[in-house]
């Protein structure tokens, strides 16, 4: 397995696109992904834009879908919901479609959505993601990061390090790229103290400043969730 990781969409290559393609946004599109499919949502179909999320949404009937608007860190008016992951709660996500749109996120899932297979992690995932890993031994995997509008972002790069950390303990990795072995080292200093580390972000702060101290809690929480979250078609991911 030859292991690559990007940080932002930006960065993120065009082609040859990989056999995997894992995609991050720990605060919090993958975070909110995973809790989503885990307490019974159906699908979570991504956008990278509002008008087409409004327009898709028309054409599923109201009582089986739920609308997720996200930007700058804030709920997007009109929509049902914003993109905290504390708000997928059993009763209103049972049996429903998500359609979820993000700042860097869902761009991020958009720039890699005709790769082999692609799935999504977080910290809350990051066991089960290596786990898919191993079992399917895909060649090349591409960790991608959504970062924040372009730039490098921490949660995404240690979320990304952790993964890499666990799969080199267990697997013949052959290391793709520097930022691998950067990834690897950032995730052994702050292993112990995600939360702090979330909390230096500039994205953590930016939810801070937005009351997002219990949605940092919950994104920090490493291996919480049994579940992951695998694109069926393109844009759309459902329980693996
Ligand atoms: C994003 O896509 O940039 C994020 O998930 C932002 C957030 O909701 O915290």
């Amino acid at each position: 397995m030859k292991l690559f990781i990007y940080h932002t969409p930006e960065l993120t290559p065009p082609d040859p696109l990989p056999d995997c393609a894992v995609v991050i946004d720990v605060l919090r599109a993958t975070s909110t992904i995973a809790t989503a499919l885990k307490v019974g949502a159906e699908a979570v179909q991504t956008f990278s834009s509002l008008e087409e999320l409004i327009e898709a949404g028309k054409q599923w009937p109201t009582e089986k879908r739920l609308l997720a608007g996200e930007r700058g860190g804030a709920k997007v008016e009109g929509c049902d919901l914003g993109n905290s992951p504390l708000d997928c709660t059993p009763e209103l996500m049972a049996d429903k479609r998500l359609f979820l749109t993000t700042t860097n996120g869902t761009r991020a899932l958009q720039r890699v959505k005709l790769a082999n297979s692609v799935i999504t992690a977080a910290m809350i995932n990051r066991r089960a993601a290596v786990q898919y890993l191993l079992e399917k031994q895909p060649e090349t995997v591409w960790l991608v990061g959504s970062g924040w509008e372009g730039g490098y972002s921490l949660e995404d790069t240690v979320c990304a390090g952790a993964i890499a950390d666990l799969l080199v303990q267990t697997e013949n990795v052959t290391v793709g790229n520097d930022e691998v072995i950067a990834a690897i080292a950032l995730y052994q200093q702050w292993q112990d103290n995600l939360l702090e580390l979330f909390e230096k972000a500039s994205h953590g702060q930016r939810l801070l400043r937005l009351n997002g101290s219990e949605d940092l809690k919950y994104c920090a929480t490493l291996d919480s969730l049994d579940i992951l979250p695998i694109q069926k078609e393109p844009s759309v991911l459902v329980k693996w």
